[in-house]
């Protein structure tokens, strides 16, 4: 759990932007807080604090999910490995395709680089309806590495993304919900 004082400074610097990118989207801003590396120490140790001693690897979503999340595979002296969108990877690779509200997506994950057995933090900045994350853990689980928690910067309350993340029985931390 989050400090009261910690979830009050990151209010005060997350900002909101109404109807982007597209109307009725509330869009949270979370690039002030890399203008304040103090308060991005703390947002680092709040989030290596919940995964200390309880995972072998963190895997981090392109491209908001490496803002944090190399960051936390450091602090907790782990091996961070990138998941990637479509096409930006060498091979060999291992893909997991996942419904979009129209259309379809992939992510990538180089193969040989997560080790079966592993216990795995899949960390993001955001997670809203849970769908990128989902295919996430599904691309570990592919590579017989055993999905032990999710954690998020931001989790929006009202899309339940972490309903849809119970069938991987792992703990789910986010700092601060909307
Ligand atoms: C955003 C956010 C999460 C995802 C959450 O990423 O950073 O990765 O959407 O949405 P979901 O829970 O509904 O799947 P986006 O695809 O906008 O790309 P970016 O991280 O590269 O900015
Ligand atoms: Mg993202």
């Amino acid at each position: 759990m989050a400090s009261k004082e910690l979830i009050h400074k990151l209010e005060q610097t997350i900002q909101n932007i109404p109807d982007f990118p597209q109307p009725g989207i509330q869009f949270k801003d979370i690039t002030p807080i890399f203008l304040n590396p103090k308060l991005y120490e703390e947002v680092i140790e709040d989030l290596a604090n919940f995964s200390r001693g309880k995972v072998d690897a963190v895997c981090g979503i392109e491209s908001r999910g490496y803002l944090f999340g190399i960051a936390i595979a450091v602090a907790l002296e782990v091996p961070f490995i990138l998941i990637r969108k479509k096409g930006k990877l060498p091979p060999p690779f291992v893909s997991e395709k996942y419904n979009l509200e129209y259309g379809t997506s992939e992510i990538e994950m180089r193969e040989g680089q997560l080790k079966p057995g592993q216990r795995i933090l899949i960390h993001d900045d955001l997670l809203a309806t849970g769908g990128t994350t989902e295919a996430a853990a599904r691309l570990v689980e592919k590579q017989g590495g055993i999905v032990s928690e999710f954690s998020f910067l931001i989790g929006l309350k009202d899309l339940n993304g972490a309903e849809r993340l119970k069938k991987f029985n792992a703990e789910v931390y986010t700092v601060l919900e909307y």
